[in-house]
This record gives structure tokens, sequence and C-alpha cells, in this order.
């Protein structure tokens, strides 16, 4: 994870392109990620998976799972789970853009039966995981599943973890897939679901609370809870449901009502289909916020000194360190705005041998800088960035395959409640944070008119 993007050339392979021309774009935008900081803290050092340090609690169903995220530098938030008969736990991506469990072979684990000739290739967005189907008791928080179809992977590209828990829809699901949609091959929230007996239609859903950590250290914070809300966050329950848009997507895909930038609308209709609302991926598997060019453009462009960063790779906003805008996205008539400490992310690089500079880059940022492959995407992916300003619901309804519905069915929707809305306030937490960080650092930032472009834009798009 704390690897970072892939390089270009890799984007480019002419396999990646069937593969996005052909997959109706499920599980694209997982595994995008900003490289790591100089400073971040390597590995993930946790040592026990522990309730939440900051004293909100979720409410006492004892069979509820409330357990704390581990936050790797803010690109990754993972859970712990315990598959298999082995005595160690596995920490896995918690990625709302994809539908499937895998673990790499590394990991040993000792399941009930593995298919010899099950093999897939689970691709994301960036990167793939390759192995056989298995099957094995998993355990996430206080639930259990006893057999739960995932791929034990012997070869990964471009992801660089123990594993990623997909948290999206059965009709997503590359496994589920590949068993010709075998009952006993659904995604481990179908089975939690499908078990929980007393769970009826309104419980099916998962909540996340992504914190956001201090300079690109681990720490253990937010949550992740099952059929249940932290107590502090109970009221999201009554926030707009969004419909998953368009219904037959197989994302955690919603409408996006409108932007605001320093009291000016974006016109959002530009960045929507022919005879559709602008839309958004809600990924939690995304670090950044990738977005239209011409949003990126409008969030950054009247930030004072900020500076667009031209190079043959693409484009990056390259922002004086303690500027910002006040940028404020709509979603079901309601305003959720953003920090900025989420708008720009502080990054070093050499210019000689002796000398370390930071500079702060745009992330909310044209998805054609990230990956020229997906460039055409008709919508936004809005991942760790845009998350952390928000507790979000994401909503099964009582038909985890979506897409599928029937008339009847109750949609799948996302509700989400600011965690941001006090802007004077958070606006200050910018300020103060951000001079922290800075002046913990061993580089000096540097005016945006003498960075290097092609150095910057390189943070954004490869190692
Ligand atoms: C999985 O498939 C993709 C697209 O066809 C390919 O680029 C990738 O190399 C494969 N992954 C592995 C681990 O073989
Ligand atoms: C869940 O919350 C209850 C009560 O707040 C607490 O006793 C329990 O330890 C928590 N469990 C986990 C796994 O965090
Ligand atoms: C593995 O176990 C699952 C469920 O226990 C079963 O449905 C499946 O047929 C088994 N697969 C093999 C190859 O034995
Ligand atoms: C990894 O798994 C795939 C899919 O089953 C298989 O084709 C490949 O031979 C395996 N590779 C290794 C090194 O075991
Ligand atoms: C291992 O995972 C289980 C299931 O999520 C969890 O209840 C337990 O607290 C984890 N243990 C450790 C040491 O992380
Ligand atoms: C699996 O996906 C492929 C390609 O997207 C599709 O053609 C096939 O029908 C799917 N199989 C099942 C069983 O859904
Ligand atoms: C959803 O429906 C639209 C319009 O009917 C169609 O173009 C699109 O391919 C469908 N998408 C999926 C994922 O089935
Ligand atoms: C766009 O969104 C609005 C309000 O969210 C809704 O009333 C309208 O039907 C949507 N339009 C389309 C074409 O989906
Ligand atoms: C969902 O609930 C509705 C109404 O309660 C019911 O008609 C429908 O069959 C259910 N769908 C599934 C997939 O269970
Ligand atoms: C922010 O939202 C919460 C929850 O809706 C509300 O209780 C609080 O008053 C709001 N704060 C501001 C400053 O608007
Ligand atoms: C923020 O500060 C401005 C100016 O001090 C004040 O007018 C405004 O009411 C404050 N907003 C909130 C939500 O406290
Ligand atoms: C953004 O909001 C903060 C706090 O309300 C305010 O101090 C600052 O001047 C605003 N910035 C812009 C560019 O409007």
């Amino acid at each position: 994870m704390l690897r970072p993007f892939i390089t270009r050339r890799t984007i480019l392979s002419a396999n990646m392109r069937v593969f996005l021309a052909l997959s109706a774009l499920a599980g694209l935008a997982s595994a995008i990620r900003l490289p790591p900081q100089i400073r971040s803290a390597g590995r993930p050092h946790v040592v026990e998976f522990r309730v939440k340090r900051d004293g909100r609690k979720a409410s006492h169903n004892p069979a509820v799972f409330n357990g704390s995220i581990i936050n790797q530098g803010d690109q990754s938030y993972l859970t712990s789970a315990h598959i298999g008969s082995g005595t160690h736990n596995v920490t896995l991506v918690l990625d709302t853009g994809s539908s499937d469990l895998w673990v790499s072979d590394s990991r040993k684990l000792t399941v009930n039966n593995i298919s010899r000739d099950e093999g897939v290739n689970l691709t994301y967005g960036l990167g793939s995981a390759i192995g056989n189907i298995a099957y094995a008791p998993v355990s996430v928080g206080t639930y259990r599943i006893p057999s739960q179809a995932l791929v034990i992977a012997n070869d990964t590209e471009q992801l660089d973890v123990e594993g990623i828990l997909g948290l999206g829809f059965d009709s997503a699901s590359q496994i589920y897939n590949t068993t010709g949609n075998a009952s006993e091959a659904v995604t481990p929230l179908s089975n939690l679901f499908a078990q929980n007996a007393s769970a009826t239609n309104s419980s099916n859903f998962i909540a996340l609370d992504l914190s956001r950590g201090p300079d690109g250290e681990t720490t253990i914070g937010g949550a992740f809870t099952i059929s249940q809300y932290l107590s502090d966050y109970g009221s999201v329950a009554d926030q707009p449901q969004l419909p998953v848009t368009p219904a037959n997507s197989t994302n955690w895909s919603v409408a996006v009502d409108g932007v605001n930038v320093n009291g000016q609308s974006y016109n959002i209709s530009q960045d929507a289909p022919e005879g559709s609302n602008a839309t958004a991926v809600i990924d939690s598997g995304t670090s950044l916020a990738l977005v239209s060019s011409n949003l990126s453009d409008f969030i950054y462009q009247n930030i004072s000194g900020a500076r667009s960063c031209q190079s043959d790779q693409g484009q990056v906003w390259v922002v004086p360190c303690l500027n910002a805008s006040n940028v404020t996205f709509q979603f079901g008539g309601q305003q959720y705005p953003i920090n900025p400490l989420d708008l720009t992310t502080v990054q070093t690089y050499s210019v000689n041998q002796s000398t370390t500079v930071a500079v702060c880059l745009g992330v909310f940022t044209g998805v054609g800088n990230v990956s020229p492959t997906l460039a055409d995407i008709p919508f936004y992916i809005l991942g760790d960035s845009f998350m952390r300003n928000v507790y979000t619901s994401f909503n099964f309804g009582n038909n985890t395959l979506a897409g599928n519905f029937s008339s009847s069915d109750t949609g799948p929707s996302v509700q989400f409640l600011s965690k941001s809305n006090d802007t004077n306030a958070t606006y200050s937490e910018f300020l103060t944070q951000r001079q922290q960080t800075l002046s913990k650092m061993d580089a000096s930032p540097i005016d945006p008119s003498s960075a290097d472009c092609s150095s910057v834009q390189s943070l954004l798009s490869k190692a």
C-alpha cells in the first residue's frame, strides 16, 4: 500500500484497456493512491486491534462489530480480520470500490479447501491479484462467516498489501462471476447480511468513519461498523438517502448536485453524461479524489499563488501550503464542506544531493493525470480525501446484487453526515495542523513558482 502509483507504461498496457472496455467498470477505482511521504512510518506497526482512542463509542449491541480502523498515512484504511484456522490476523484494505476478498498466499493461511481449477485474476483500476478461489471461515469483529469464498493470491501487481476486503455488491464480484454466480461464492457482506437472522432490509448497511492522521503516520482511529452506527453519528440515518445512480450501477455511485468554491457554483452539468446527472463513486480504496480537469481547475485556480504545473505527463496544481479555497460538495440538497487539509497533500522532492523541498499538491485532480486510461470515465471517484469529511452509511437495501432489482426491492443508497460543517473551526484546524506538519519536516516549502513541474508531476504519477 505504501507502494505508490504504477508507472505510466503499465497503465497504458493493451490488456488494461481491454479490461476496462469489458468490465463495465467494476472494481475500477480501487487502489489508486498517492506515493508515501518521505517521512511516512513504513509498514504498519499494528500490535493490537482496539477500540477507538478518541472516546467515541459505538452503541452497545454486543453482536455488532465496532472495530477501529488502521489508518495508514491517510492513504489506506484497513481492518483486522481472522481467516482460516491459523493464529494470526490479517490486515485488509477496506475497499468500497470492489467486491472481492483476497489474501496474499505469503500469509500461509490454513483454508478449508482450495479449488485448483478456479483461478481468477482480480483486476483493479490500478493493479491486480491472481490466485485460486478457496473457502474458509472469516471473522470480522464479532461476526463470523463459516465458509467464505476468497482468493489466495500467488501474485500481485501494484498492490503491496496483505489483502483487500471488497465492500461492494455481488454484481461486481469477480469471484462470484468466475464461479458462474454460485450462491456459496457471494461477498462477505452478502453472507453476513443473509446469515444475520434478525436482519431486516434496513439493517443491511455498513458505516465508515475515516480518520485524519498526523503526518503520514499509521494510527488507529475512525470506525468500520456493520449494521450499526457510532452513537455520535447516529443522525446519519436522518440524512438524505442518495440512491445508487444510475439504478443499474454495480458501484457505490451517487448523483452530485453541485460543487461550490468560495461562494461560486461550478457548472456541474458539463460533467454529466447526456441526459443524466453528474455522479461520483464513493471509494474508500482510492486515496485521492479524482474529478474532471475543469473541476480541479475551478477548485485551485483562484487560490492566491497557486500554479498549474503542466508537463508531458499531465497537470498538477501546486498550491502555497497555507492557502486554500472553501470547497463544498452538494448531495441530496445538503452541503458537505471539505476540510482544506484534504485539498492538498504535502510532498517532498530533492532538488540536488543536499536539498529537499516541500510542495503542496492538489489532490482533487483530473483523473487523466493519474491514469490516462481512465481519463474518459464519465464519473468522479471520491476517495479518502473526500470521505474523511463525512460519516458514510452504505445501505444495501435488500439486494446485495445491485443492478438486478425488481421494482419491489429496496435499492441501495448512501447517506452522508458532514464532519466538517463547522467551517470556521475547520479552517483554523487546517492552519494549525499544516503549520505543525511543515515545521516538523526536514524540508522547507518552496513557492509554487519555483517548483520543478516534472519532479512535481512524478510525485503524483509514479514512484
Ligand atoms: C491480470 O490481468 C491483467 C489484465 O489482463 C494483467 O495486466 C495482469 O498482469 C494480470 N495479473 C497478474 C497478476 O497476472
Ligand atoms: C464494542 O463496544 C462495546 C460497548 O461500547 C465494547 O464493550 C466492546 O469492547 C466493543 N468491541 C469492539 C470489538 O470494539
Ligand atoms: C469448498 O467448500 C465450499 C463450501 O464449504 C464448497 O461449496 C465447495 O464446493 C468446496 N470446493 C471444493 C473444490 O471442494
Ligand atoms: C497462480 O495462480 C494462477 C491462477 O490459478 C495460476 O494460473 C498460476 O500458475 C499460479 N502461479 C503460481 C506461481 O503458482
Ligand atoms: C483479529 O480479528 C478479529 C476479527 O476481526 C478481531 O475480533 C480481533 O480483535 C483481532 N485480533 C487482533 C489481535 O487484532
Ligand atoms: C462474468 O463476466 C463476464 C464479462 O463481464 C460476462 O460475460 C459473464 O456473463 C459473467 N458471468 C456471469 C456468470 O455473470
Ligand atoms: C445500465 O443501463 C444503461 C442504459 O440502459 C446501459 O447503457 C448500461 O450499459 C447499463 N450498465 C450496466 C452496468 O449494466
Ligand atoms: C438528477 O437529479 C435530480 C435531483 O437529484 C433528479 O430529480 C433528476 O431526476 C435527476 N436526473 C436524471 C436524468 O437522473
Ligand atoms: C425486497 O423487499 C421487497 C418488499 O419487502 C420484496 O418484494 C422483494 O422480493 C425483496 N427482494 C429481495 C431480493 O429479497
Ligand atoms: C454540523 O452538523 C451537525 C449534525 O447535523 C449539527 O448538529 C451541527 O449543528 C452542525 N454544525 C454547524 C456549525 O453547522
Ligand atoms: C465564521 O466566521 C464568520 C466571520 O467571523 C462569521 O460571520 C460566521 O458566522 C462564522 N460561521 C460559523 C459557521 O460559525
Ligand atoms: C474560507 O473560510 C475561512 C473560514 O470561514 C475564511 O477565514 C477564509 O477567508 C475563507 N477563504 C476564502 C478564500 O474565502
